[in-house]
């Protein structure tokens, strides 16, 4: 199974998202392969944001290695699932999605989420604690998605 998780810059919501996912099926012992992308080019090659890193790293996850990436074509041929961030970035995924994809495209939160809210919170010009909530919404989405995906099967 292949999930792609797509926000606007690709260097706090998404990479987070990815990083979460691939924690928790790793312990879970299951195969999925994992990947994050922005809908914007301004960060493309960047490491995720300093503040991002820091709260995923206290949370025993290290996001060093990642570097973002803009959204293309072929994503929506590569993938099974495509999760967006919120409503924007899913409007603009619809613009690019072609008409052969078979992907599922979604907001992440609506199907998975734990607490009522169906948008991530963009985090980027907010408090620090804006990164727990985001840590906060993915891990329970995740694990609700791990569920229902793939423990079930
Ligand atoms: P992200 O956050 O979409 O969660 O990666 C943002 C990162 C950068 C910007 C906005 C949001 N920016 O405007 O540069």
């Amino acid at each position: 199974m292949k999930v792609l998780f797509v926000c606007l810059g690709n260097i706090c919501r998404s990479p987070t998202a990815e990083a979460v996912l691939r924690a928790l099926s790793e312990k879970a012992v299951t195969n999925v392969e994992v990947d994050s992308a922005g809908t914007a080019a301004f960060h493309i090659g960047c490491a995720p944001d300093v503040r991002t890193q820091k709260a995923a790293s206290l949370r025993g996850m290290d996001m060093s290695p990642l570097t973002a990436r803009q959204v293309c074509i072929e994503d929506f041929q590569r993938f099974d699932y495509i999760f967006a961030m919120d409503k924007q970035n899913l409007n603009d995924l619809n613009d690019l999605r072609p008409d052969s994809s078979h992907a599922e495209l979604a907001l992440f939160l609506e199907v998975y989420g734990t607490t009522g809210c169906d948008e991530v919170p963009d985090p980027y010009y907010g408090q620090e604690d804006g990164f727990e909530r985001v840590l906060d919404l993915l891990t329970g989405a995740c694990e609700v998605f791990l569920e229902d995906k793939v423990k079930a099967k």
